[in-house]
């Protein structure tokens, strides 16, 4: 290939990282570890779906980040995806606490990352979808994502974590 394809290919990838169409594995890499260094911040029974959703964030961002304010930039919110624990019947367990059982193994991995080099249409986040193994989703579309967390662009595109940073008046 002549060198001055290699450089057009090269811009287009710069320009089409930046306009945020690279999204998914390809620009939110998935944490190695998350589960020991990230932050537990809140878990989710979802009675209607049968799981429980774990969600996590880096520590550095959670130190930063300030009630009603956006979120610092480099946030990494992380929602690990498990299946709740069913009696015979395919009824669910409630355990001592209240709460719905986590099955393992993971089922699925979604990340948001947040990073200021990326399009601002989306407030700088873009999306990836992990399953349980860790490699990236085959079949996985990142439109859904970007439009359903526009819901909450008030809350910096976020449906748990700025809500849960404003409760704790932080
Ligand atoms: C139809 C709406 C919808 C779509 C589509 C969607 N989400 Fe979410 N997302 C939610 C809701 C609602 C929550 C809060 C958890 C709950 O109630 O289940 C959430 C929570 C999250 C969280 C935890 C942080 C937060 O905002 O609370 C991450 C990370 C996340 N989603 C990533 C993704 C990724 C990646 C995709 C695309 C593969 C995606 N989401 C698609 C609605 C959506």
């Amino acid at each position: 290939m002549r060198a001055r394809t290699i450089g057009l290919m090269a811009s287009f990838i710069v320009a089409a990282s930046l306009t945020g169409l690279l999204a998914g594995p390809a620009e939110v890499a998935l944490p190695q570890n998350y589960q020991a260094t990230f932050n537990n911040y809140l878990d989710v029974d979802r009675y209607d779906r049968k799981r429980v959703r774990k969600m996590y964030v880096n520590r550095a961002a959670h130190d930063a980040a300030k009630a009603g304010g956006d979120l610092p930039d480099g946030t990494v919110l992380i929602m690990e995806d498990h299946d709740a624990k069913t009696d015979a019947d395919g009824n669910l367990v409630v355990g001592p606490d209240g709460r719905l059982i986590a099955l393992e193994p993971v089922k699925h991995v979604f990340v948001m990352e947040k990073n200021s080099a990326w399009s601002t249409d989306n407030g700088n986040w873009d999306y990836a979808w992990y399953q349980g193994d860790g490699s990236p989703r085959p079949d996985a579309k990142y439109a859904g994502c970007f439009s359903c967390h526009a819901n909450r662009a008030e809350r910096d595109f976020t449906f748990t974590y700025w809500k849960f940073v404003s409760d704790q008046q932080k």
